[in-house]
């Protein structure tokens, strides 16, 4: 018998919820959002949401009032609002792992009280929260000196994955409200070319390394910081500068110690804060040495209060509920394979690379919760481009392909970098991309204009095409935090719904298994025991190598 948690929710497509969404699926199918829209006028104020200055108009879905109805239905019989409460008591949740779930607790105030396995985490986040921001403000001021006496100007983030997307997507979309005279670089491939292009330029005595490996195992990050060790050594000359150099984020206190980083510069997490989910916790510090302690903060209590609004709104005015419903509508009902994530804002270029980590590594599962195997669609692929750029490359098949792509659609009504009419222009385009999306253009406007007769079935846009259109007045670190933590909940909520552990990982195991037994293979001239594909592979690289 296993001493893993049990889960053993009824079947998702044996819910009358699920039953019902497909009837009503099938009687939506020929229904166009101009008609919806014209048969109700007040229809964008009916499916639009606020909460915490994040304002959600999900009117350009393919969806009516009974289509809330049955979805919210869907929610309550699969259980959402008890999964949400276990989540935050602090429930074992990630059921494979028999791990809580707990990066809300990273952005919990002090006052709050936690307790996991009958310790009070919230103590121990703010205690290293108070570290990262001592050192922080070390850094930032110069207090912090190298080994040769000179102060730090460049910070290099290595790490992967959680340790790293998150890191970088914080970076840039923050970038306005960072220290500007200090240099930040992001290693995270095992293709030395990443390492070797991140400190070309770079003076050892002016830098600091911060290697981010929430297990300090991971292959890429070891090897990336074992070349750093050797590149610092190579320019310093001395064993003794390591520990002035280097400084380590992690759960594995041995590990750390094991590579040479003195534990005291180590930036301690848990096993409760998953990778995807730890950009909050101490994989955090090369944002907080950017942006500073006071913004970090704000940015944590922007994600406490997109918790708070998850937690507690009831499910028909709950953003990421919502968003999250839509999701599983479309990937379920409607046959869409992927999301599109199109922010109108340059900060956010690499917003879409960190979805895809939070929303696939999260949601790409087909064994249930009880261990069977499911008969109906999961996780979402996402994928995106700011805006506008997105436009001039991939939009073409949104609008006229033959695939329903759902977009979420991100913008702010104020830009930080007012230039004459830039944001103006900007916000036209978004605002024209959702409505050309929703409403078209039919056949017999094209031939109004007088276009020639071949021409009208291309210049034809059928339109009804979803769309959310997500919009705050400003990109803060404080509204950061809670766009992050709506996508976390909307991923929370549609693995409720699909009853997967949306918390584990465990198909990222077998390649990295595979690739270390084919290292030494490339190295030598052993026989090969693979498939032929594979040995022929191994072949050529070590012929071509040679
Ligand atoms: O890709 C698998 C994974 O475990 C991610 O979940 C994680 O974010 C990444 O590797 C890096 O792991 P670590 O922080 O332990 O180096």
């Amino acid at each position: 018998m296993s001493n893993l948690p049990q889960f053993d929710p009824t079947p998702l497509t044996e819910l009358p919820a699920f039953e019902a969404l497909d009837d009503h699926a099938a009687s939506l199918e020929d229904v166009h959002l101009r008609e919806l829209f014209a048969d109700d006028p007040g229809r964008a104020a009916r499916f639009s949401l606020e909460a915490e200055g994040i304002f959600l108009d999900y009117s350009k879905n393919r969806i009516t009032g009974e289509t809330v109805e049955l979805l919210l239905n869907l929610a309550e019989e699969s259980g959402l609002r008890e999964r949400i409460d276990a989540m935050f008591r602090g429930d074992h949740i990630n059921l494979t792992e028999n791990r809580s779930v707990l990066h809300v607790a990273l952005r919990a105030p002090k006052t709050q009280e936690l307790l996991v396995d009958g310790v009070n985490v919230v103590e121990q986040v703010h205690a290293v929260l108070d570290k990262m921001s001592e050192f922080s403000d070390r850094v930032r001021s110069g207090a912090w000196k190298g080994f040769t006496g000179k102060p730090v100007r460049n910070i290099v983030n290595i790490g992967i994955g959680g340790s790293d997307l998150g890191p970088v997507m914080a970076y840039e979309a923050l970038k306005f409200y960072s220290q500007r005279d200090l240099t930040f670089r992001f290693v995270s491939n095992v293709d030395g070319t990443d390492f070797a292009e991140a400190t070309r330029d770079l003076d050892a005595a002016e830098t600091l390394f911060i290697v981010a490996s929430k297990t300090f195992t991971t292959l890429e990050t070891m090897t990336n910081a074992h070349s750093a060790r050797q590149w610092a050594l190579a320019q310093l000359g001395d064993e003794k500068a390591i520990a002035s150099h280097f400084v380590a984020l992690s759960t594995n206190a041995a590990e750390v110690s094991k590579f040479g980083i003195d534990t005291a510069n180590m930036f301690g997490f848990w096993d409760w804060v998953g990778g995807r989910y730890s950009m909050d916790s101490a994989i955090g510090l090369s944002t907080m040495i950017a942006i500073g302690p006071e913004n970090f903060r704000a940015m944590l209590a922007g994600f406490h209060a997109m918790d708070e609004h998850f937690r507690t709104a009831p499910f028909e005015s709950n953003l990421p509920v919502m968003m999250g419903l839509l999701t599983v509508w479309y990937n379920n009902f409607f046959g869409s394979q992927t999301v599109a994530i199109l922010p109108y804002d340059q900060y956010l270029k690499r917003f879409p690379a960190y979805l895809q980590q939070l929303t696939m590594e999260s949601n790409g599962k087909s064994i249930t919760v009880s261990g069977e195997e499911v008969d109906y669609e999961t996780g979402a692929i996402y994928w995106g481009e700011p805006g506008t750029n997105g436009q001039h490359s991939f939009y073409q098949l949104i609008h006229q392909g033959t695939k329903l792509i759902p977009c979420d659609f991100l913008g702010f009504s104020r830009s930080l970098n007012p230039q004459g009419d830039h944001h103006d222009i900007l916000i036209a385009n978004l605002f024209a991309q959702a409505e050309a999306l929703a409403f078209g253009k039919t056949s017999e406007e094209v031939e109004a204009q007088g276009t020639a007769e071949e021409l009208v079935p291309h210049k034809t846009f059928e339109g009804n095409r979803p769309s959310n259109m997500i919009l705050a007045e400003k990109l803060t670190p404080e509204i950061l935090g809670k766009l992050i933590a709506l996508y976390e909940h909307n991923v929370f909520t549609q693995g409720a719904i699909w009853q997967i552990d949306s918390f584990d990982q465990w198909g990222v195991e077998l390649g990295k298994v595979l690739a270390m037994r084919i290292v030494p293979e490339l190295k030598g001239a052993s026989e090969l025991h693979h498939d032929s594909s594979t040995n022929a592979l191994i072949e050529r690289y070590r012929r071509q190598k040679a």
